[in-house]
């Protein structure tokens, strides 16, 4: 077993985050690098102590690797924001990933320089050498399993995504076929999240050329074909990048399968620099989508 050390925010939603994670074998709340012994959480929570809540998790590398574990560290935290989760504020909030072994440092590195290239800017994220790590009071373990619907900054969402990616992966295994995946891919979504139309459209050549053609998907019946650059999927599709629309009517070319549809999100599958498919989900609902499902719906749709 190995450890590593997160401080993400509020320690409650980030210990249920973690012990929901394969390979996980347990995870603590406390208080990491700070500047006295044995804190109470009134010391650590004036913001004079130096503390930072912290969750210890202890992990198979046989099961999920540091880089692994990591990654799904900055799919929780707000990388570029100061002592700041939610709307949690103060040093004790601060963001940071703390080790014990520093032969680890240069993979944390790598993840840490992926992460800034990905933000376009300086992460606001410690990376150090664990201190000390002092274990918070009984009460504050496993907070959010003690108490359903407690305080959460993360939202809820995140801990569906988190399962449903989980599952996805165990499912689809080395499974060869891109049409099989995306079938279980789509049947486990909208199991999960309950979508009102969920499928993917392949990049297919034919007589006219590439076109994304429909694949597997579950919801009422779309349109069959859609052209480079057209609609929000070839829109998707010709820019590479995901397209989060709050508001159908506001997008230019916007192409309505159904008038109940009135959000929606696009996402590309990327193979060796090509876009090869786009995962297209709607919401009867306006401004549905948020940055939580570009993050995970882009981890599921990799998985095509
Ligand atoms: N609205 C999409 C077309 C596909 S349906 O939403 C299923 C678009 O504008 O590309």
């Amino acid at each position: 077993m190995k450890e590593i050390y997160f401080a993400g925010g509020c320690f409650w939603g980030v210990q249920h985050f973690f012990s929901g994670v394969e390979g996980v074998s347990e995870t603590l709340c406390g208080y990491a690098n700070g500047n006295i012994e044995s804190p109470s959480y009134e010391q650590v929570y004036t913001d004079t102590t130096g503390f930072a809540e912290t969750v210890k998790v202890t992990y198979n590398p046989e099961r999920i690797s540091l880089e692994a574990l990591t990654d799904l560290f900055f799919c929780i935290i707000d990388p570029l924001s100061l002592n700041k989760q939610g709307h949690d504020e103060g040093t004790r909030y601060r963001t940071g990933v703390y080790y014990t072994d520093a032969a680890e440092s240069s993979v944390l590195e790598a993840v840490f320089a992926r992460e800034a290239a990905r933000a376009g800017a300086p992460l606001a994220v410690e990376l150090e050498p664990l201190r000390n790590f002092y274990r918070a009071e009984e009460r504050h373990q496993d907070y959010l399993v003690a108490n359903p619907g407690g305080y959460c900054h993360l939202p809820l969402k995140t801990f569906v995504y988190l399962k449903a990616w989980q599952d996805i992966r165990n499912l689809l295994g080395d499974e060869p076929d891109s049409v099989a995946r995306m079938a279980e891919i789509v049947s486990l979504l909208q199991e999960r999240l309950r979508f009102f139309w969920v499928g993917f459209y392949r990049v297919l050549g034919g007589d006219r050329g590439e076109e994304l053609v429909l694949g597997p998907f579950a919801g009422p019946a779309a349109c069959i074909r859609i052209g480079y650059g057209r609609g929000v999927c070839g829109t998707a599709w010709k820019e590479g990048r995901t397209i989060v629309v709050p508001d159908v009517e506001e997008f230019p070319g916007h192409i309505a399968c159904s008038a109940l549809s009135k959000s929606e999100i696009v996402v590309p599958v990327i193979k060796e620099g090509c876009v090869t498919a786009v995962l297209d989900i709607d919401s009867k609902d306006i401004s549905y989508f948020d940055e939580v499902d570009s993050l995970w719906l882009q981890k599921i749709a990799a998985f095509s």
